[in-house]
């Protein structure tokens, strides 16, 4: 059974879209097919290229499987599969910009983004500009003849500031200018940016997708509009990921609908179970009602992820450090999405509009899969150390 359709509950759509079993003898998965060479029957089919595969840069059954997977999560017109959520960043700025353009982009973006814009995209004659998440319809006045992208984050990176999508969309497609969104943190389960105005929806697949902590992957979904050169940049690039992580991908996605519902639980339960904490001055997690973007959260979004911060009331990086060193189940490490919960030490320094003033340190905890209990048990031993040092 192939069902792409949307009349069906997300884990039955989760767990039977992308590719069609009898298409492969009925094993369930697709083939992983490693593939460069592709052969052609003859001469003529080679020179019109008329097949459906033609080199394997350019799609494969398994890439097939996943793109079309997250097409129909996404409602988009077309996907690329690239090896990296950074990489997913990159490939459509370099898709839509030009020397010349200008771009907007939220002061609140994944610091990896910014460093792209920063560097690269300003190399090749881009202004870059950045913008206050909490614009909304005021994006309007920042808009030039020459914006060309507006590049959104939401929530935001590490603040989780929650944008208004639909009003930044409007206000950009008045003038031309197209609008991307990396919607990692919510993924097209919990918002699907296509159906709020946005032209391309970004995901690092390395997250709740993966789920594992054990891939790197990037996807694009575009709407009808964007996807011819957005797919024209990407085989230009020839940035194809490999077919193995593809398909532990597309094995992930299978069980992401439970995983984030868990993460979606554990993380709320513990994000106000930290309100009451004497050491925690503010928690910033959009799904709580004390978020000062809740209603915006509530309006666009239908769930809440695994990952939020908390703010420290008072001290700086020494109380910061000790509460990270005192942890015992939460790893120091990057990334997120994966069963196993992990916190960093969050640096504005940065940012140009969105950098507070917070009342303390900010620490960002991405909950896993264990248990609230002994994970509730691990945040009072760093709060502890916090308060003690
Ligand atoms: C919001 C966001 N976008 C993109 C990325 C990049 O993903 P990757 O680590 O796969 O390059 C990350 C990684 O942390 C992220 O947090």
């Amino acid at each position: 059974m192939a069902t792409d359709g949307n009349e069906m509950g997300i884990n039955t759509r989760l767990a039977h879209s992308g590719n069609n079993p009898h298409d492969y003898f009925g094993f369930v998965n697709p083939p992983i097919v490693h593939a460069s060479t592709v052969l052609y029957p003859n001469a003529s089919v080679m020179a019109a290229r008329s097949q459906k595969y033609t080199y394997g840069t350019r799609g494969t059954p398994t890439t097939d499987a996943l793109a079309h997977a997250i097409d129909a999560l996404e409602g988009s017109a077309g996907t690329i599969i690239v090896p990296s959520g950074l990489a997913a960043v990159t490939v459509p700025l370099l898709a839509f910009l030009s020397a010349g353009d200008h771009i907007l982009i939220v002061d609140s973006v994944y610091h990896p983004t910014r460093n792209f814009a920063d560097t690269m995209l300003k190399r090749l004659g881009v202004e870059v500009e950045y913008y206050d998440p909490h614009a909304g319809a005021g994006i309007a006045s920042l808009i030039k003849p020459n914006t060309k992208v507006v590049f959104t984050e939401s929530p935001a990176s590490n603040t989780f500031e929650v944008q208004d999508v639909p009003a930044i969309a409007k206000a950009a497609h008045e003038t031309g200018a197209i609008v991307m969104m990396d919607n990692t943190w919510a993924t097209p389960l919990y918002f699907r940016p296509l159906d709020h105005g946005v032209d391309i929806s970004i995901h690092a697949a390395t997250k709740y997708p993966a789920g594992h902590s054990d891939v790197l992957l990037g996807t694009v979904s575009a709407n009808a509009n964007c996807w011819k050169q957005l797919c024209e940049t990407f085989y230009t690039m020839g940035c194809c990921a490999g077919p193995d992580d593809v398909y532990q991908v597309l094995r992930g996605l299978r069980t992401m609908g439970v995983r984030l519902d868990h993460h979606q639980k554990s993380a709320l339960s513990i994000a106000t179970w930290l309100e009451g904490q004497p050491g925690v001055a503010r928690v910033l997690h959009p799904a709580l009602p004390s978020h000062p973007d809740h209603a915006v959260w509530k309006r666009d979004f239908s769930g809440s992820s695994g990952i939020f911060s908390i703010v420290l009331k008072g001290g700086g990086q020494r109380q910061q450090h000790a509460f990270l060193d005192a942890l015992k189940i939460f790893g120091l490490g990057y990334s997120w999405g994966g069963y196993e919960s992990l916190a960093v030490p969050v640096f504005l320094g940065d940012r140009t509009v969105a950098k507070g003033p917070y009342d303390g340190p900010l620490i960002r905890l991405q909950i896993g899969l264990e248990n609230v209990e002994d994970l509730k048990a691990d945040i009072l031993r760093g709060l502890e150390a916090a308060a003690a040092a």
